[in-house]
């Protein structure tokens, strides 16, 4: 196990972390790492020791850190000015390649972060439809507005279809306009639909819902229903967009979606997210295109961004290239092979779930559909991630998420370094 140094400047930087931040952290991940470097697919702490990363930023770092063509592009970018409240080049083109790769994308709005993407999705929902009730599934993230933080994470288990907030300071009068169903289960869903089809405006859904893949004929089903019954259907895409394919999960799964969001990969390590959809559902945002009464006001100060554009244009063009996602899943699926090994030969009650570019383990004996069976044993997931820190494996608290600058040798080690986590986590168990 590789030795961990600790040192003044880090302890320091901690302790002050703790005097001037709520919980001392960013709200981000509550360990108390301190990172000073990334490059490629390593990230090192303040006091020197090295990480194979699979957190990335949560994501958008999928070509690696500090990826030098994209260091490039950003420097070019910075000497001619950062922002402009305007149309750019950058953004423009950011937004044509964008209608090029994503199915549903005939138009593109950019905002700064997932959590305005699909605040601005599910209000795009309402204007078209002009009904105000959304549905979602227990268990999807769709970022931090009202809206979206229901049902996120309940601690207990809820009667669908009544949400249930995952913040204080949400208005009481927000829980009548979400309606809650389970992950997978088209039958519950249908029957909401049938119940509040008057008043519903659309069905958020992130189309690989955390770890879960959808059942066969999952998808297939919300876009048939909302169709049939003249809603709209929202694939969440901040995490899958650019990372399952270039498509995205509607490009892997075939399903194409009214509109979607995307965010993480399109900003290449930058603040940029966006809502993109079909042109006559998009015009919602163009005051000349629809009457008074259906123009969604939407301005964002650093909307468009330049340099985060820039950094996007250029993460997508290295994604495009010849082979970009075969090595993704190339190095997704070694690891979880290697970590399906390891967990069957340690007998230990756990499974791999997920898809090549972004999977975990479950520390469960059951299959995993939905937000309930995928919780499994929380405290065994956080040890083992704790165990994983200590032995040079950075992660999220759920989530491996795999770049393509992780190597073979990343893989041999992370493999060396989770079995020894197991056989740790074992050791502790049985004390
Ligand atoms: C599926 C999904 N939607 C929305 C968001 C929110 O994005 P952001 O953190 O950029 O606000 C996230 C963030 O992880 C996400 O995973």
């Amino acid at each position: 196990m590789p030795e961990k140094r600790s040192t003044e400047a880090e302890r320091e930087l901690v302790a002050l972390a703790r005097s001037v931040l709520p919980a001392g952290n960013f709200g981000n991940v509550s360990h108390e790492i301190v990172i000073a470097a990334g490059r490629a697919g390593r990230v090192w702490d303040v006091s020197g020791n090295e990480y194979v990363d699979y957190l990335l930023g949560s994501g958008p770092m999928i070509v690696g850190h500090a990826h030098p063509e994209v260091i490039e592009v950003v420097h070019q970018q910075l000497a001619k000015g950062t922002t402009f409240f305007a149309n750019n080049a950058p953004g423009i083109c950011l937004a044509a390649e964008i209608t090029k790769a994503v199915p549903c994308a005939e138009k593109v709005r950019f905002v700064s972060s997932g959590s305005e993407a699909d605040l601005y999705a599910m209000r795009l929902a309402r204007a078209y439809t002009r009904r105000d009730k959304i549905l979602k599934f227990e268990g999807g993230y769709h970022g931090m507005s009202d809206y979206g933080l229901m049902s996120l994470a309940p601690k207990r288990a809820g009667n669908f279809p009544q949400p249930i907030p995952d913040s204080a300071g949400i208005p009481r009068s927000v829980r009548e306009e979400i309606l809650v169903a389970p992950f997978n289960d088209l039958q519950t869903v249908a029957s909401l639909v049938r119940e509040h089809r008057s008043e519903l405006a659309g069905i958020l859904v992130e189309p690989f819902q955390r770890l879960i893949a959808p059942q066969p004929g999952f998808l297939e089903g919300l876009r048939k229903i909302t169709q049939e019954n003249g809603l709209l259907l929202i694939f969440d895409e901040v995490v899958t967009g650019f990372r399952f394919a270039y498509g995205g999960a509607q490009a892997f799964y075939g399903i194409t979606p009214d509109v979607c969001t995307l965010g993480k990969a399109i900003g290449g390590g930058f603040p940029l997210a966006a809502i993109a959809g079909r042109a006559d559902i998009m015009a919602h945002f163009d005051k000349g295109a629809v009457a008074e009464d259906a123009f969604m006001l939407q301005i964002g100060t650093l909307s468009g961004n330049p340099v985060a554009a820039a950094a996007g244009l250029k993460t997508l063009e290295i994604l495009r290239r010849p082979g970009a996602y075969a090595q993704i899943f190339e190095t997704g699926r070694a690891l979880m092979a290697g970590y399906s090994e390891i967990l069957k030969r340690t007998r230990t009650k756990a499974r791999v779930v997920g898809e090549a570019p972004l999977f975990d383990v479950v520390f469960t004996d059951r299959e995993v559909t939905d937000y309930r069976s995928a919780r499994g044993d929380e405290g065994a997931m956080k040890r083992c991630n704790a165990l994983l820190r200590e032995r040079g494996i950075l992660k999220g608290e759920s989530k491996y998420y795999v770049s393509l600058a992780h190597t073979a040798e990343d893989v041999a080690f992370t493999l060396d370094q989770f079995a020894s986590s197991i056989t740790a986590l074992k050791r502790v168990a049985a004390a």
